[in-house]
């Protein structure tokens, strides 16, 4: 049986959640500026690293008294600085409904075996907010990338803490609204919601954070690309980009024009505008469909970056052998790369709906996603 294929295509099919798709008005040559070959540490690189930071201040509404700096090994990077730099001097809470804030409780009780209380939550689901006591550090991840889960706002966030926030915001920063007075320290990639290169992590720290970073010295070593500080005061250079190594300024010049295309669709809320709608797009799809459903449970938790989704069809023989035909198949037409779900995940899917996609492009893409799913049903039933 022949189920007929869609008349069009999607523009651009790529929906990874990162790397994440290039803005649309990318080329290769409109990075000819970077300042390429020349020193990191001449004034065109650090004027160039420097208009990377307070672009980001700009278009992100960080306040002046925060520091952001430009920091190695992505948001990875960033978010171990912050764990080895900051932890240890009060307990901490780990919260965590998902692989990559489960691999911060990792890091945390089993690297830095730090007295840690742990709250977890399955795929779809999200910890008890009301449960926090932010006396304690607490360490957490604004989107689950994995399983597009979110936390709804950062109203659950004491303003009186005496510990610190510690925020894995990736794939929420320039998609999502984030409270900064709640936040003590936030990390981020290029490669996300900009669609930048990977390389390069982003850390923001409040004054709070700066003042534990200044006050308290952890008991473990720190390796040179971890030290924030040196002789107990912040290394301010770092947050005006005088970066701790040498950067790829070929990456810089990349984020640079991210940053002038953010603003060129009217910035931060031209850009959560834009992830709205994408997202929207595939909830009214599972909406109007029987057989798909959002992972997230609770509506008020549904990501608008990394939309996560569950086959639900009782005719499905095998979850994640299904998906993955299904995801094969949409690639195979060129019509969503890189859409399965991530490899710790439920079996489905993972759709990027972050401001460098199109609407218009989901849109093309979801009949597809009908026809592939049709199509699978159907060899499913013939191999029977
Ligand atoms: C929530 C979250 N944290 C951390 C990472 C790791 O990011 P990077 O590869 O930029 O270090 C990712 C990557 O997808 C992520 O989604």
């Amino acid at each position: 049986m022949t189920i007929e294929r869609p008349a069009t295509r999607p523009a651009n099919p790529r929906f990874s959640s990162g790397p994440c798709a290039k803005p649309p008005t990318f080329e290769l040559n409109k990075l000819a500026g970077a300042a390429l070959g020349r020193s990191h540490r001449a004034a065109i690189g650090k004027d160039k690293l420097k208009a990377a930071i307070e672009g980001t201040r700009e278009l992100l509404g960080i306040p002046a008294d925060y520091r952001i700096g430009i920091v190695p090994a992505s948001d990875t990077g960033a978010v171990e600085m912050a764990l080895w730099s900051l932890l240890g001097e009060r307990k901490v809470e780990m919260l965590a409904w998902e692989s990559f804030g489960a691999g911060w409780v990792t890091d945390v009780v089993k690297q830095l075996k730090i007295d840690a209380e742990v709250k977890t939550a399955d795929y779809g689901q999200i910890v008890d907010l009301a449960s926090i006591d932010f006396n304690n550090d607490v360490v957490f991840t604004w989107n689950g990338t994995t399983s597009g889960v979110r936390v709804p706002n950062g109203d659950w966030i004491a303003d009186d803490r005496a510990g610190l926030t510690i925020c894995d915001a990736t794939s929420a920063a320039f998609a999502m609204d984030l409270p900064w007075d709640k936040l003590d320290v936030t990390t981020f990639s290029w490669q996300k919601v900009l669609g930048g290169e990977a390389a390069h992590g982003m850390l923001i720290l409040s004054p709070r954070a700066v003042e534990r970073l200044e006050s308290y010295t952890p008991a473990w070593p720190l390796p040179k690309i971890f030290r924030l500080t040196k002789g107990g005061k912040l290394i301010e250079g770092i947050f005006q980009g005088a970066t701790i190594n040498t950067p790829s300024m070929l990456a810089v010049e990349d984020y640079l024009f991210a940053l002038d295309w953010a603003r060129s669709v009217g910035g931060l809320q031209g850009l959560i505008a834009r992830a709205d709608a994408n997202a929207q797009a595939i909830f009214e799809f599972c909406d109007q469909i029987d057989w798909i459903d959002n992972l997230a449970e609770d509506p008020a938790t549904r990501s608008n970056t990394s939309v996560c989704l569950k086959f639900t069809d009782p005719r499905i023989r095998d979850g994640a052998s299904f998906a993955k035909a299904v995801a094969k198949r949409l690639e195979a037409e060129n019509v969503a790369l890189d859409i399965g779900a991530y490899r710790d995940a439920p079996a489905g899917l993972r759709i990027w709906c972050g401001g460098t996609v199109e609407t218009s492009d989901i849109r093309t893409m979801l009949p597809w996603l009908k026809w592939a799913f049709e199509a699978e049903i159907a060899a499913q039933a013939e191999a029977a």
